[in-house]
């Protein structure tokens, strides 16, 4: 067997282009723009990128697009002030703090600043509570991301099994949820589980957000599986080049999946075309405005 690849890049530029139909009809019914501001702290170089890519795609689709630099050594109150104001400023919809913050600064107090209504990052834990209870809050990009690739490709979900590797609050306990929402029998797998490969093999979807370069082996992967890989690793190679995998082997996987994401060009493009949707769904229930069907 060989595995179809699920293109992440397709999938997510025509989701682009499907909320910038949305954010059209916003601004011809209502006079409506949907507004992101994003704040980054330091210069972390990857951070850098993954703003710049925000920031660019923000207004591609028509939206506006507020960036806050602030400097490495900001106090935590001083940042803290700031996610208040753009709490109070109506033209800003959604608001992303990009993480990892400096070490002085605790995360968790940032992320509980944030407006549950604009955290589009769906990281707050009213938001995390929503989603766990079955209530209509933010859900995080990438699990979102994830979900409407499987969705795609498989339809109906009930009764399969899926084990989620990795239990990080961003990716795999939300990862876990949606797919319980959709009637999978759910495992979350972790760095502590007896018999991974044991657990891995029954699934059929595997779901790899552990950040560990190839954990995930393509033997473990059951005939027929669909397999999406969230892992972005940079690992050196013999010659003393570097390249990106993914948590998963994706050659051997493919030898056995149905289908895979591969790595890069898989659930690395969809987040930011998610962050784009979650920035309309919020704007839509700020304003109570019916969020267009396209
Ligand atoms: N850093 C890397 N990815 C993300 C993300 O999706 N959201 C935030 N806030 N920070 C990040």
């Amino acid at each position: 067997m060989t595995a179809d690849v699920i293109d992440g890049k397709a999938f997510s530029e025509s989701l682009k282009q499907d909320v910038a139909k949305q954010v059209a009809i916003l601004k011809e019914k209502y006079n409506l723009i949907p507004g992101l501001a994003v704040v980054l702290v330091g210069e972390n170089p990857a951070s850098q990128i993954y703003v710049r890519n925000k920031n660019k795609s923000t207004l591609a689709a028509g939206m506006k697009s507020f960036e806050h630099r602030l400097t490495p050594d900001v106090s935590e109150a001083e940042l803290v002030g700031l996610v208040h104001k753009l709490n109070d400023d109506p033209a800003v919809h959604g608001i992303l703090v990009q993480l990892p913050l400096p070490k002085h600064i605790n995360e968790a107090a940032v992320i509980d600043a944030i407006s549950p209504a604009k955290d589009v990052d769906g990281f707050h834990v009213i938001n995390s509570g929503l989603l766990a209870t079955g209530g209509k809050g933010m859900v995080p990009c990438t699990p979102l991301g994830c979900i409407m690739m499987l969705k795609n490709r498989l339809g109906n979900m009930s009764g399969l099994d899926a084990v989620v590797v990795g239990r990080s609050n961003i990716v795999g306990k939300p990862m876990a949820q949606l797919l319980l929402n959709e009637n999978c029998t759910v495992t979350i797998a972790h760095s502590r589980t007896r018999n991974l490969s044991g657990v891995v093999k029954r699934a059929d979807i595997v779901i790899a957000a552990v950040g560990v370069p190839e954990l995930v082996k393509g033997d473990w992967i059951k005939d027929g599986a669909i397999v999406i890989d969230v892992g972005i690793n940079r690992i050196e190679e013999e010659d003393g080049k570097t390249k990106l995998v993914g948590d998963v082997e994706y050659a051997a996987a493919a030898r056995h999946a149905a289908a895979i994401t591969p790595v890069p060009g898989g659930v690395g493009p969809m987040t930011i075309a998610l962050l784009l949707k979650n920035t309309v769904t919020a704007a839509c229930r700020q304003t109570n405005v019916a969020e267009p069907e396209i």
